[in-house]
């Protein structure tokens, strides 16, 4: 099988690339558990800043883009993470999708994922990139993974951190590749509404 998984990180290193990296090692060891050997294909957009602007502003793509832009569409699914700028995804990575064939994932299992200074802008997940992907007809798994700067430090964290995060969204991805449901596990413990406003009562 082959995953592609695209970064659009600008930082050296990158919390994106990093995030991206732990997405596709969990993706790999799912896939691996179901019996698919997996072919793992990671494009930085950093490095094709100049030849997106060039295609968009002449309509010629330069040949390492066309390479990437064809690895895509070859891939059995994919990975796609960016970091948020001004509340939504970034420019290179909207215009990275921009030049890609409007088709090219038309049924293509998708995980989006993205990193951000501020765990106040994760909804950006929802409401740019799900939507971007859902135009695309891409099947995008059901957990989004968003890694704010406090969530690094814990990362070895308790129930539904970005460690289980990434374990869930992986094993979605493993499955949808593999041809199963991405059934979402549900990890959280809810508590009854009914049992959070007897706390509040009082004695
Ligand atoms: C121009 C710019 C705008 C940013 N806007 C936001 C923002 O709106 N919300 C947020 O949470 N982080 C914002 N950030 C922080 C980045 O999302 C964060 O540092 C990201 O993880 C950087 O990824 P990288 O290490 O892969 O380059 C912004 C950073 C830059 C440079």
């Amino acid at each position: 099988m082959k995953l592609v998984v695209i970064s659009a990180g600008l930082s050296l290193p990158s919390s994106t690339r990093l995030l991206a990296d732990r997405l596709a090692d969990a993706t790999r060891r799912q896939l691996a558990a179901d019996g698919h050997a997996v072919d793992i294909h990671v494009v930085e957009l950093r490095d094709l800043a100049t030849d997106i602007a060039h295609v968009m502003a002449t309509g010629f793509p330069g040949s390492d883009l066309n390479d990437v832009l064809e690895t895509v569409e070859e891939a059995d699914g994919v990975i796609a993470v960016s970091p948020i700028f001004s509340a939504s995804y970034s420019g290179l990575f909207k215009s990275f999708f921009d030049v890609l064939d409007n088709t090219a994932l038309t049924g293509k299992p998708v995980l989006i994922a993205a990193t951000g200074g501020t765990a106040r802008h994760s909804l950006a997940l929802e409401h740019a990139l799900r939507p971007l992907f859902s135009y695309l007809h891409a099947t995008v798994v059901p957990t989004a993974v968003y890694a704010a700067s406090e969530d690094w430090g814990a990362a070895g964290d308790g129930a539904d951190g970005l460690a289980d995060r990434i374990t869930r969204a992986g094993h979605e991805l493993a499955a949808l590749m593999g041809g199963r449901p991405a059934t979402a596990e549900n990890t959280e413990s809810v508590v009854p509404f009914e049992q959070q406003l007897a706390a509040l009562r009082p004695e």
